[in-house]
C-alpha cells in the first residue's frame, strides 16, 4: 500500500497555492513544498504580503509556513523527495499555431512533466491537477514513460480543482466532491486510493470520486462548461427582459425555485471573466471539432459568442445613452477584477468594456480595492500596437477610491460586484452630487436599487431590467 508522506506541487499560482496549503492545514504528518521557477512569486509566498488574495489564505499560510508547507524554486530536489507531485502550472489558450484562440497551451505541462521525468530518482504518483484538455494525461504519461527506467514508476492522476477565486479556502475546506481519475489498472487504482486518502484527512469519504482518467479530465471541462451556459442562458434572457419589461431577477428566482434547475448561476451580468470558463469551452470547442463533430461544437460555442455579446451588447446601450457619443466624456469604472474577492482580472469583463471605451476616446476612471495598477495597465495595453501603452496611460486615471473615480463624471459604471459598492456601503448622494449631469449610472451586476437611486436623481440602467417596466 501507498501511503503519501511528501508532496510537490509544481506551480505556485491560483490553483497550486492554495490548494497545497489547505492540504499542508489538514495533514500535519504530510511535508508539502510548493515549487515555481518565478523567484519574485516564491518571495512573495515567503513573505507577509502574499502574490495573490484569497479571504482567509493568509491564516492558512502562516500557520503552517516553515512547519510542513515549504515554498522554493529549487524544484528539482522538491520533486526527488515526494512521493506525489501536483502538476499546477499554467496552460492559456495558445496564442499562435495549429489551434490559436481555441487549443490550450500545453508547453508548460510539458516542461513540468519533463523535469520530473529527468530528475525522479524514485518512483512516483503524478497528478494533473491544472485545468486541461481531455487527454492530456495520456500526453503526460508517454513522456514519463519514454523517460523511466525499471527501477522507477510513473502513476498518472486527473485531480481537477473546483475551487473558485474569492471563496478557494471555503471550497477547499469542505468541497462539493473531490474527483480522483486513474487508469483502472492495479496500479492505477492504488495511486488512486493514495490520494484519497490524503482527501479522506478532511473530507468526508462519500465526497471522494473515482472515475477513470479520461471521465474525470472531461467532467473538468463539462462542469465549467455547463456552468458557464447557465450565465450565457440567464444573459441571452436578460436581453429579452430590457427588451421586453420583464425582469430578470423575477425571472430567475422563479426559474431557480424548480428544484431541478436550482437557484445558483443564475445571476445576469456584463458577462463571465476568469481564467476557466472561456479556456475550457474553447477547449471543449477544439476537442469536438478534432473529434469531427461540429454539431457539438457549434453548440459548446454559443456559450462563448453570447458572452462575447453580451459585453458587446452593454457597451452599446451606454454609448446611445449618452447621447450616441462618449468622446471626451468621463466613464467611472468600478471594479476591474472578474469578480468580487480577488484580485485577479484574467478575462474580466472589464477589460473588454475599458478598450471599447478607450477607442470611443473617453476618459476612464478607475477603481478597484484590489488590482494592482499594474496589472490594469498591462491588461488594457495592446503589446503588438506601438505606442498602445502611452495612448493608454493618457486614456485612463486609476484612483484610490470609488468617490475619487465618479468626480466629475458623466456615467458611472458598475462591472464588479464588491461589497463596498452596494447602496447601502457608498453615499451615493455624495457621488451624484460630483459628478456632471444628468447623472447616468449603469449597473451590469444587479448590485444595486434602482428606485433609490432615482429618487436621488440618477439616470439609472441596470442590465435585464426595462426602465419604463411598470411605469405604464
Ligand atoms: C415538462 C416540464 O418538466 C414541466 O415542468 C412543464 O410543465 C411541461 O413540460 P413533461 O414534458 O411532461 O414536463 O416531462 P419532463 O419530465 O420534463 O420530460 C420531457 C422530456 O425530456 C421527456 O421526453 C424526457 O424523457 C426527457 N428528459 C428529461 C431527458 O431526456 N433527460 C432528463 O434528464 C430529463
Ligand atoms: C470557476 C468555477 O466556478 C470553478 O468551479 C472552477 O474550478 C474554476 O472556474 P471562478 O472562475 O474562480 O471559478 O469563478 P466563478 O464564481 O465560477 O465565476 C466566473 C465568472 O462568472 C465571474 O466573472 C462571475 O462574476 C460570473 N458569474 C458567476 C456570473 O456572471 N453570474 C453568476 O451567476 C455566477
Ligand atoms: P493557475 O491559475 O492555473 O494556478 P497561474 O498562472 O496562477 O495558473 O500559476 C501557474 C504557475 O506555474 C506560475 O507561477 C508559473 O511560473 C508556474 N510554472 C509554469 N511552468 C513551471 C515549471 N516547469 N516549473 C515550475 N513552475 C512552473
Amino acid at each position: 500500500m501507498v501511503v503519501v508522506k511528501n508532496i510537490c506541487c509544481v506551480g505556485a499560482g491560483y490553483v497550486g497555492g492554495p490548494t497545497c496549503a489547505v492540504i499542508a492545514y489538514k495533514c500535519h504528518h504530510i511535508k508539502v513544498t510548493i515549487v515555481d521557477l518565478n523567484q519574485a512569486r516564491i518571495d512573495a509566498w515567503n513573505s507577509d504580503k502574499l502574490p495573490i488574495y484569497e479571504p482567509g489564505l493568509e491564516e492558512v499560510v502562516f500557520d503552517r509556513r516553515g512547519k510542513n508547507l515549504f515554498f522554493t524554486t529549487d524544484v528539482d530536489a522538491a520533486i526527488q523527495e515526494a512521493d506525489l507531485i501536483f502538476v499546477s502550472v499554467n496552460t492559456p489558450t495558445k496564442k499562435a499555431g495549429l489551434g490559436a484562440g481555441m487549443a490550450a497551451d500545453l508547453a508548460y505541462i510539458e516542461g513540468a512533466t519533463r523535469r520530473i521525468a529527468e530528475v525522479a530518482t524514485s518512483s512516483k504518483i503524478v497528478v494533473e491537477k491544472s485545468t486541461v484538455p481531455c487527454r492530456t494525461a495520456e500526453s503526460m504519461r508517454t513522456i514519463l514513460e519514454a523517460n523511466s527506467t525499471g527501477e522507477i514508476h510513473f502513476d498518472i492522476l486527473s485531480n481537477p480543482e473546483f475551487l473558485a477565486e474569492g471563496t478557494a479556502i471555503k471550497d477547499l475546506f469542505n468541497p462539493d466532491r473531490v474527483l480522483i481519475g486513474a487508469l483502472q489498472t492495479p496500479e492505477g487504482i492504488a495511486a488512486q486510493t493514495a490520494l484519497a486518502e490524503v482527501y479522506t484527512n478532511w473530507v468526508p469519504e462519500d465526497r471522494v470520486i473515482t472515475t477513470n482518467l479520461w471521465s474525470s479530465e472531461l467532467s473538468k471541462l463539462a462542469a465549467n462548461a455547463m456552468l458557464a451556459q447557465r450565465i450565457s442562458s440567464i444573459n441571452a434572457l436578460s436581453a429579452i427582459c430590457e427588451a421586453t419589461g420583464a425582469d430578470v431577477d423575477e425571472v430567475a428566482y422563479a426559474c431557480g425555485r424548480d428544484t431541478r434547475l436550482g437557484s445558483k448561476f443564475l445571476k445576469a451580468s456584463v458577462g463571465f471573466g476568469g481564467s476557466c470558463f472561456q479556456k475550457d469551452i474553447l477547449n471543449l470547442v477544439y476537442l469536438s471539432t478534432q473529434l469531427n463533430l461540429p454539431e457539438v461544437a457549434e453548440y459548446w460555442k454559443q456559450v462563448y459568442t453570447l458572452n462575447e455579446y453580451q459585453k458587446k451588447r452593454f457597451v452599446k446601450k451606454i454609448i446611445s445613452t449618452l447621447f450616441n457619443t462618449i468622446t471626451n466624456k468621463r466613464i467611472a469604472v468600478l471594479g476591474f477584477a472578474f469578480k468580487k474577492d480577488t484580485g485577479d482580472t484574467r478575462e474580466s469583463a472589464a477589460i473588454t468594456l475599458i478598450k471599447d471605451f478607450i477607442q470611443e476616446q473617453a476618459h476612464v476612471a478607475i477603481y478597484d480595492p484590489k488590482v494592482e495598477h499594474e496589472q490594469i495597465y498591462m491588461d488594457l495595453t495592446e503589446p503588438t500596437v506601438a505606442d498602445s501603452r502611452k495612448q493608454v496611460e493618457k486614456s485612463i486615471s486609476i484612483c484610490s477610491s470609488a468617490y475619487e473615480a465618479c468626480k466629475d463624471a458623466d456615467a458611472v459604471v458598475i462591472v464588479t460586484e464588491w461589497d463596498e459598492f452596494k447602496s447601502d456601503a457608498l453615499d451615493y448622494q455624495k457621488i451624484y452630487d460630483n459628478m456632471h449631469k444628468p447623472a447616468f449610472l449603469f449597473d451590469g451586476r444587479l448590485l444595486l436599487d434602482a428606485a433609490e437611486l432615482r429618487k436621488i436623481g440618477f439616470k439609472v440602467h441596470i442590465i435585464g431590467k426595462n426602465e419604463l417596466a411598470g411605469t405604464a
